[in-house]
C-alpha cells in the first residue's frame, strides 16, 4: 500500500511516498532556511507565500522519485496540526484538491504524533507499549504509545519547548538560525562546566521547563562581559569572544540535555516499555543520543538524522497506520485545519 504524505506545518515544503508504512521510496524536502535565516526566526507569511510557490513541484518529484503514476497511490495523508495556519493551509488545500481531482482517501495527521512514526520507516519498527521523547522547536513531550492511535501524555513543557530554547540561546550567542544545529557545533569545542546553570523544579514528575534555563544563559552572559541585566540580549554576542560562545553553548546543551534525560530515565522506570524513541527536530542531537544511551543502555531507538526534522515521510508513516487501522478517511470538502491542537 503506497501513501503520499504531505507536510507543511512550519518552513519545510516536504512530499513523501511511502509503501507499507515503512518503505520509502521517495522523501522530497525543500527548506526555507535560507530564505528566514536574514529574520533570525521564521517570518509566518514568508513561509506561507514560500510554500505556495514549490508545494507543486514538490509533490510532482516526490511521485518521479518514487516512479509513481497516481493509479500506484492508495491515498493521501496530510498534516492538518499543529503549525502555523498561513502555512498548514497550504498543504491542507494541496491534498484536499488532489484527493477531490484523483479520487482518493484523504487521511489528516497530528504533526507532532507524526514524529514518532519516523521511527516506523525501518526493517525493525519499535514495539509497544512504547515511550516517546518528542523534542521539536515547538513541543517537548513524553508520550506512552499502547498501540496505534491508543497514547497518553506522560507530562510536558510548561513553558518553552526544548528546540526553542536552543533556538533563542543561539540568537543570545550570535549563531545562526536555526539554532540546534549551530549550538551543537559550537559545543564542541567548549567547556560544559564553564557555566553552572540552574535546574527547574516543577510539580509534575514529567513535565518540563526551558524558559527559566534560557534566562539563566541571558544573565550569566550578562555578568561575565560585565553589564547589568538591563542591557539588551540583542547587543551581547558582539560582546563575546567565541571560547566564550563555545563554552556556553556547551554548557547550556549540557543543562537541557540533562533534563530531558532526568526525566525520560524516570519514566522508562516507572512504566518499563518495550522500546524507547526520540524523535523530532532535537533527536538529531548527538550529544542528546550518547547521554541517553549512556542512562538507559542500548535499544533507545532514533529515526535517521534526516527523518528527525520535519518531513512528509513521517506524515504518509502515521498515515498508512491510521487507513489500516480502519480510521475513516474524510470528505476533502469539509477538512479544516487545527493549528494549535496538542496531542
Ligand atoms: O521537528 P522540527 O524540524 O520542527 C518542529 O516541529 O518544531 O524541529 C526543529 C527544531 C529547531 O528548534 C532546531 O533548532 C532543533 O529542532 N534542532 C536541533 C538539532 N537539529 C535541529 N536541536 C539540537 N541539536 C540538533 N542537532
Ligand atoms: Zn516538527
Amino acid at each position: 500500500m503506497k501513501i503520499l504524505g504531505i507536510e507543511t506545518s512550519c518552513d519545510e515544503t516536504a512530499a513523501a511516498v511511502v509503501a507499507d508504512g515503512r518503505m520509502l521510496l521517495s522523501n522530497v524536502v525543500e527548506s526555507q532556511i535560507d530564505i528566514h535565516k536574514v529574520y533570525g526566526g521564521v517570518v509566518p507569511e514568508i513561509a506561507a507565500r514560500s510554500h505556495v510557490e514549490v508545494m507543486v513541484p514538490v509533490v510532482e518529484t516526490a511521485l518521479a522519485k518514487a516512479s509513481c503514476r497516481w493509479d500506484d497511490i492508495d491515498a493521501i495523508a496530510v498534516t492538518y496540526a499543529p503549525g502555523l495556519s498561513g502555512s498548514l493551509l497550504i498543504g491542507a488545500l494541496t491534498a484536499r484538491t488532489l484527493s477531490l481531482l484523483k479520487n482518493k482517501p484523504l487521511l489528516p495527521v497530528h504533526h507532532v504524533e507524526a514524529h514518532v512514526y519516523a521511527n516506523f520507516l525501518s526493517e525493525h519498527p519499535p514495539a509497544f507499549p512504547l515511550l516517546a521523547l518528542i523534542v521539536s522547536g515547538g513541543h517537548t513531550q513524553l508520550v506512552l504509545f499502547r498501540g496505534h492511535g491508543d497514547y497518553e501524555l506522560l507530562g510536558q513543557t510548561q513553558d518553552d519547548a526544548v528546540g526553542e530554547a536552543f533556538d533563542k540561546v543561539a540568537k543570545i550567542l550570535g549563531l545562526p538560525y536555526p539554532g540546534g544545529p549551530s549550538i551543537a557545533e559550537a559545543a564542541e569545542n567548549g567547556n560544559p562546566e564553564a557555566f553552572r546553570l540552574p535546574k527547574a523544579r516543577l510539580q509534575g514528575a514529567y513535565d518540563f521547563s526551558f524558559s527559566g534555563l534560557k534566562t539563566a544563559v541571558l544573565r550569566a552572559l550578562q555578568a561575565h562581559v560585565g553589564v547589568d541585566h538591563n542591557f539588551p540580549s540583542w547587543q551581547l554576542s558582539s560582546r563575546l569572544d567565541a571560547a566564550t560562545r563555545a563554552d556556553m553553548a556547551a554548557s547550556f546543551q549540557r543543562a537541557a540535555i540533562h533534563a530531558l534525560v532526568e526525566k525520560t530515565a524516570l519514566a522508562y522506570r516507572d512504566h518499563s516499555p518495550a522500546s524507547l524513541v526520540i524523535a523530532g527536530g532535537v533527536a538529531a542531537n548527538q550529544e542528546l543520543r550518547r547521554v541517553m544511551e549512556t542512562h538507559i543502555g542500548a535499544g533507545v531507538s532514533y529515526p535517521d538524522i534526516s527523518l528527525c526534522t520535519d518531513n512528509a515521510a513521517m506524515i504518509a508513516a502515521l498515515g498508512y497506520y491510521r487507513l489500516i487501522g480502519g480510521d475513516a478517511a474524510v470528505d476533502p470538502r469539509e477538512m479544516g485545519i487545527a493549528p494549535s491542537l496538542s496531542m
